[in-house]
């Protein structure tokens, strides 16, 4: 469904026409039956996994509600966020792709590249700190940031809050998640942080694996989890516990000083050596589906990935120990060369395929509702 915005006076609307080409809003169609994202939990083998408790413990505290992701899942997709109406969360975090968007770097309402390539989003819950630099604490402290940049959707927050109160459609949607129509940059954050939130990521392959002793691998498969998790690759040493990630910034040796190569993470911030290319160890989950890879995109494939993995880590000065020749110790050590068969390579490639999850890329609830 469609109505115009600005009604029928074109004469005094020309000035907003400026800065808003669009005229014509979209209207999202939603079930009728409200979706009950808050009965949306992780299993229990999830919520007594040690390791994911104590992340948990950092995680978000935000409470979600039915409505208030309902509402968070229409902002979410709703191209309006953002300064000419062209582009929305969705534009460079798309479901089918766990919510990535395939490019090296993103393109924003700007026409220009994003500085890094864009995350996958799911299991946010479980994550306390954001970005490839881990810079954001807290995600409801995230996603008012991606509205604003002006690579991304460069809206003024106050602007924002105004062109929503002028439709109508979001006033039911306000009333419903907080009581009255009222539209407040907090309320936005605390929408969009409940939507994300309901991205969870823990049916796949592999977590079928788990349950049957991985009878239903190929050969290929079962050859790459054993070399996933045997000592040597070190792989489930850093891209660990039921999310396959870690909490911990690390350095994986994609660069002899990232520094002069134009990105250095961590780094950056601290301007300390020690995290010159220290980057969110993002999680292996859905990593079938979110070429290309790291923080720059720069490879287009797993097998990529693999090779480098294998035969091609970096000499850094502060490259971690798990990559290293020992493996343990001190962190600079000279890199470790795994020499994989192509066999292996090829297995391994169609192992991490099996962390692709078999539910969240097609939800229902978690789709465009325009
Ligand atoms: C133009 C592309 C683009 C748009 C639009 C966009 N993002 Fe992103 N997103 C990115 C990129 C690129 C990164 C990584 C940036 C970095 O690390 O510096 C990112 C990172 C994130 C992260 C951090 C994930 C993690 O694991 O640390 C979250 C959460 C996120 N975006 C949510 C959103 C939300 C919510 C919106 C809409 C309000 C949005 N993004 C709009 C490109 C985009
Ligand atoms: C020292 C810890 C560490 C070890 C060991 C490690 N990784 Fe990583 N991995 C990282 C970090 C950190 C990144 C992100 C680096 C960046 O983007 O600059 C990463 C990124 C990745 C990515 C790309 C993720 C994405 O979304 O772009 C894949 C795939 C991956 N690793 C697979 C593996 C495999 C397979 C192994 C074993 C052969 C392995 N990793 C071993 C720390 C590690």
């Amino acid at each position: 469904m469609v109505f115009s915005l600005w009604g029928c006076n074109k004469e005094e609307s020309a000035a907003e026409e400026t800065t808003i080409e669009t005229s014509e809003i979209e209207v999202p169609s939603l079930p009728d039956q409200v979706f009950g994202y808050s009965d949306l939990v992780f299993p229990a083998a999830w919520l007594q996994d040690p390791a994911l408790q104590l992340f948990g413990g950092f995680g978000s505290d935000i409470a979600v509600t039915d409505h208030g992701a309902t509402l968070g899942r229409v902002l979410f997709y709703d191209a309006q966020l953002s300064q000419d109406g062209t582009v929305s969360c969705s534009t460079c975090h798309a479901q089918e792709r766990a919510f990535t968007d395939g490019q090296t770097k993103s393109v924003g309402v700007s026409g220009n590249e994003t500085h890094r390539n864009a995350m996958a989003l799911f299991n946010v819950g479980y994550q306390r700190r954001l970005f490839w630099d881990v810079r954001t604490i807290g995600i409801e402290n995230q996603v008012l940031q991606p509205i604003e940049h002006p690579d991304e959707m460069a809206m003024d927050l106050d602007e924002l809050t105004e062109r929503l109160t002028g439709m109508e459609h979001y006033k039911a949607l306000f009333i419903d998640a907080f009581g009255d129509e009222e539209i407040t940059e907090d309320r936005i954050a605390s929408a969009l942080s409940q939507f994300v939130l309901c991205m969870h990521s823990y049916s796949s392959r592999f977590d079928a694996g788990l349950e049957n002793d991985f009878i239903h691998f190929t050969a290929a498969e079962v050859l790459g989890k054993d070399i996933f998790f045997n000592g040597d690759s070190r792989c489930n040493q850093c891209h660990s516990g039921k999310n396959l990630f870690s909490t911990q910034p690390f350095i994986n040796g994609l660069e002899v000083d990232y520094a002069a190569s134009g990105d250095a993470g961590v780094g950056a911030l601290t301007n300390d050596p020690f995290d010159d290319g220290r980057f969110k160890t993002v999680s292996l989950r859905n990593i079938g589906l979110t070429a290309p890879y790291m923080h720059d995109g720069r490879f287009a494939s797993l097998r990529d990935v693999v090779d480098f993995y294998s035969d091609d880590i970096q000499p850094h000065a502060y490259l971690d120990e798990r990559l290293g020749v020992a493996g343990f110790g001190v962190p600079g050590q000279a890199p470790y060369q795994l020499n994989l068969t192509e066999e292996e390579r090829e297995g391994l490639v169609a192992f991490l395929k099996t962390f692709n999850d078999t539910i969240m890329p097609t939800a229902e609830w978690l789709s465009d509702p325009f």
